[in-house]
């Protein structure tokens, strides 16, 4: 009998992983304690003589000069981020918003938040990016724009998508919720399609607990975002005019304070993930039945939210799931992502019926094989905690070295 931890032998980690997320100090400490103190803790702009005492205000400025935009609007969460964007971008009842199948649920509900009908696309195998050519064939009449999600921080093509959207006449939006930092071509994802999207939820890699932001350059598009997160006001009307029934998607002054101080530790940390992501990638890509997403000159910087290993089941004594159990006897947490393509959720067989209208979408039918593979048999995912520190990667990697050496007393 191996070695293998799963067989009682030794785990490679004992211990697991560190992981500890956030990271935070003093700055943190002392920017809510100066907000606490200031007395003002909601980021209404008609509270602030000057706008640059905002905690919010200066992190919206603060985002946009990171990502690469004009503005930045920051808002509770990154699902109405894009509940945002789609409002702005004014969806019609029955008008369709291309979906990528392998994403997490808010992309495609915040679309159907914003009285849009999501249709959903396969990815690409070798990115797990959403397809160009899939897209292609997906656009129809309806069409009103198209949805890259950077999935796990790994960027979409945002060539061929940006063509593709520009040729049809059509909106391009960013859910950038898992990809700060990560830039294609030089430019910040976020920066790349008429709206970026993000997300500060407590596991993304800036947060603060709970919040998100849109980025745009548009300012006829940056009114719209104004109105409709800001109960219906225009950004030079008066505190009691109100334009468009609309939610209030504001921060609190708080969570500006926060996200500042937290900005300021981004980019360091955003390297050291992707240099431990590099060497990580170099150790797996030696191992027989293992590969990771592909290296592209495109991709000039590179955030993470998940590390992805693909798994090839032919390579393999066992199934992607005894796999991940014998990696986890190892000490070294892993998962599928978000388990299942999106469209396989009821949530879209109960889709108002007044939003379709006569669109012949059935939920039920709908199949991307790609997505379906991939988180069937093939995605391993590690979250992105474990990449700031330089020993986690030896431990993956000695772990998936093991597991590779010992692979036919997997099945025993
Ligand atoms: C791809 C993607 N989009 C949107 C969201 C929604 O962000 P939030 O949880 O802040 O609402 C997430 C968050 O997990 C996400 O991963």
């Amino acid at each position: 009998m191996s070695n293998l931890a799963i067989h009682g032998g030794d785990p490679v980690a004992p211990d697991g992983l560190a992981t500890d997320w956030p990271r935070f100090g003093d700055a943190e400490r002392e920017a809510l304690l100066e907000v606490l103190d200031r007395g003002t803790w909601c980021a209404a702009p008609y509270l602030f003589d000057d706008r640059r005492t905002s905690t919010v205000a200066r992190f919206e400025d603060a985002w946009a000069e990171y990502i690469g935009t004009d503005h930045a609007t920051a808002v509770p969460n990154g699902t109405q981020a894009l509940e945002l964007a789609f409002r702005a971008i004014g969806l019609d009842p029955g008008d369709e918003v291309i979906v990528p199948a392998v994403t997490f649920i808010a992309s495609a509900t915040a679309v159907v938040l914003a009285n849009g009908v999501p249709r959903f696309v396969d990815v690409d195998p070798d990115t797990y990016q959403l397809d160009p050519a899939a897209v292609e064939d997906a656009i129809t009449d309806r069409t009103a724009a198209i949805e890259v999600v950077h999935y796990g921080g790994y960027p979409a093509e945002m060539d061929a998508l940006r063509e593709i959207a520009d040729e049809h006449d059509l909106y391009l939006v960013e859910d950038a919720a898992e990809a700060h930092g990560t830039a294609w071509r030089g430019q910040r994802v976020g920066s790349l399609g008429d709206v970026g999207c993000f997300s500060f939820q407590q596991g993304k890699a800036l947060s603060c607990g709970e919040g998100g932001a849109v980025t745009y350059n548009d300012s006829t598009l940056g009114d719209r975002i104004h109105s409709y997160a800001r109960l219906g006001r225009t950004p030079d009307g008066g505190r009691y005019e109100h334009r468009v029934p609309a939610g209030n998607f504001r921060l609190s002054e708080f969570l500006g304070g926060l996200l500042l101080a937290q900005l300021d530790r981004l980019p360091a940390q955003t390297a050291v993930r992707a240099e431990n992501g590099r060497r990580l990638a170099d150790r797996v890509e030696q191992i027989a039945g293992l590969s990771t997403l592909p290296d592209d000159a495109r991709i000039t910087d590179r955030g993470y939210y998940f590390y992805f290993l693909k798994f090839d089941p032919v390579a393999w004594p066992v199934e992607r799931d005894s796999f991940r159990e014998a990696l986890g006897a190892e000490g070294i947490p892993c998962h599928t992502a978000h388990n299942d393509p999106v469209y396989t959720h009821p949530a879209f067989e109960s889709i108002d019926e007044r939003l379709l209208y006569d669109n012949p979408i059935d939920y039920g039918t709908v199949s991307c094989p790609v997505a379906e593979r991939i988180y069937e048999t093939e995605v391993v995912a590690l979250s992105k905690d474990f990449l700031l520190d330089a020993h986690n990667v030896e431990l993956v990697a000695t772990a998936l070295e093991k597991l590779a050496a010992n692979r036919d007393d997997l099945a025993a």
